[in-house]
């Protein structure tokens, strides 16, 4: 997307607009969930579920700051509820079902209002019927504009996703037991923006705010650029304090399900030479996910030129007085059967938190796996007792890596932390968001099966 377009699209007060140009106007229009189509190999995928009959769910634009209005509107005969991933605003917008509202019947409209307080790259998706919602596609990725310009020529969103596809392009399960009981199943498209290696053009040699999003159910992306100068600037929606080395093909960068990155990329000077966005995949040589084209005479900016974007308000935690609070992801000592109200079963539980499978969505009187008390700091022991990999995500606040077993860990705020095998991390927040909060795994299949609960801040 052009500068132009995106000036456009931010500076109407919560509007939106999409990939394919879709917009919608404040108070006029509704987010409708709607069957969709689209041709996602050769021939075209039905069945798949979207804002549009035709198109991804497109990018929704927000101020920092200011409000945001989300009217949702259900049109399919499952339920579902939409949850802003990464976003600190009110509880009760927060999209979970049974914890923070009902689950959306068909017909329903939802009306989600609240004012994004930090700016950076955020994603929404179902939070009822997730995995099939998911994994058909209601996958979109959400800007937060700083109130002031950063300083770049243009932006490109990158949604990197897959999907579970046979040879006609019908969807397979989205999830198998074996895969729920490992590392989730994978699906066989790899898709940026729902295309297969798409090009988008940039003004040569102008300064381009990537925002790359793994919006995955189960893939951990392996990333790295190639054929141009760039930085990492944001993290997980938060800017950076700090400098990172950019990934490279020995040393890619693990983003996890959820996980954002927003690269500053200085477009190739010379006319049709590209930047390219790689991801290492099992068993594969380095996949080709994404280019950015140099187009036209170059502007001849330097990455040198941008000022550092401007922190997000996160309180930081008082480290001497933080309490701690201990968690164990692992497997199920015996699988209880789940009870997910409305919002889609899988059937059986495998994972758990502190030796206990979540009971469900619809769970009544399960208590919180912690109480923190609002405005205290506390540190959280994250500790990994499986040989899979598990992007540990807690709703509504933000938090610090502080040290891990296994790695040296920057101190990037973030959302959701990557635990990987045997791994034991500690992070640190300040409770100051009040509500039940959403603690699980981001890989969906794990989600599902008992990875998950809840935190209370009181
Ligand atoms: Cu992105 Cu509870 O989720
Ligand atoms: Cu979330
Ligand atoms: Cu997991």
């Amino acid at each position: 997307m052009k500068r132009r377009e995106f000036l456009l699209g931010s500076g109407a007060a919560a509007g939106a607009l999409g990939l394919g140009g879709f917009g919608l106007a404040q108070g006029t229009s509704e987010l409708t969930i709607q069957p969709a189509s689209f041709a996602l190999r050769d021939t075209v995928t039905t069945g798949m579920v979207s804002l549009s009959p035709n198109a991804p769910p497109p990018v929704l634009y927000g101020k920092q700051g200011e409000v945001m209005r989300l009217p949702v509107r259900n049109t399919l005969s499952e339920y579902t509820a939409i949850h802003w991933h990464g976003m600190r605003i009110a509880n009760n917008m927060d999209g979970v079902p049974y914890l923070t509202q009902m689950p959306l019947g068909e017909g329903e409209v939802f009306n989600y209002e609240f004012t994004p307080p930090d700016a950076g790259t955020y994603w929404y998706h179902p939070h009822c019927m997730t995995m099939e919602q998911m994994a058909h596609g209601l996958t979109g990725v959400m800007v937060i504009a700083e109130p002031e310009d950063p300083g770049f020529d243009s932006e490109q969103v990158i949604n990197l996703r897959d999907f579970r596809l046979d040879e006609d392009g019908a969807f397979l399960p989205a999830y198998t037991q074996r895969g729920a009981a490992r590392a989730g199943t994978f699906g066989n498209v790899h898709t940026a923006n729902w295309v297969q290696g798409p090009v988008y053009d940039h003004a040569a040699g102008s300064l381009v705010r990537l925002r790359v999003v793994n919006t995955d159910t189960t893939r951990i992306y392996k990333l790295h650029l190639e054929g141009g100068d760039a930085r990492i600037i944001a993290w997980d929606g938060h800017p950076l304090e700090i400098n990172i080395p950019m990934p490279n093909t020995d040393e890619p960068l693990l983003v996890g399900p959820g996980q954002r990155v927003d690269f500053a990329v200085a477009m190739r000077g010379d006319e049709g030479r590209s930047v390219a966005l790689m991801a290492k995949l099992p068993g594969q040589p380095h996949k080709l996910m994404a280019q950015l084209r140099a187009i036209g005479p170059s502007a001849s900016r330097d990455l040198q030129e941008l000022r550092p974007l401007p922190v997000n308000p996160v309180a930081k935690p008082d480290l001497t007085n933080a309490e701690l609070h201990e968690f164990v992801f692992g497997w199920t000592p015996e699988g209880g059967e789940p009870n997910n109200g409305f919002c889609g079963s899988l059937g059986y539980n495998f994972w758990s938190i502190n030796r206990n499978p979540w009971p469900g969505d619809a769970a009544q009187g399960v208590g919180p796996l912690a109480t923190l008390e609002i405005g205290k700091s506390y540190v959280l022991r994250l500790r990994n007792e499986s040989p899979n990999l598990h992007p540990i995500h807690l709703h509504g606040l933000a938090f610090v890596p502080l040290r891990s077993n296994l790695r040296q860990l920057p101190p990037l705020m973030t959302d959701t932390m990557l635990l990987l095998k045997d791994e034991v991390v500690e992070i640190a927040l300040v409770a100051d968001n009040p509500g039940d909060w959403a603690f699980h795994c981001h890989v969906i299949e794990h989600q599902k099966t008992g990875l998950t609960g809840f935190i209370r801040v009181v």
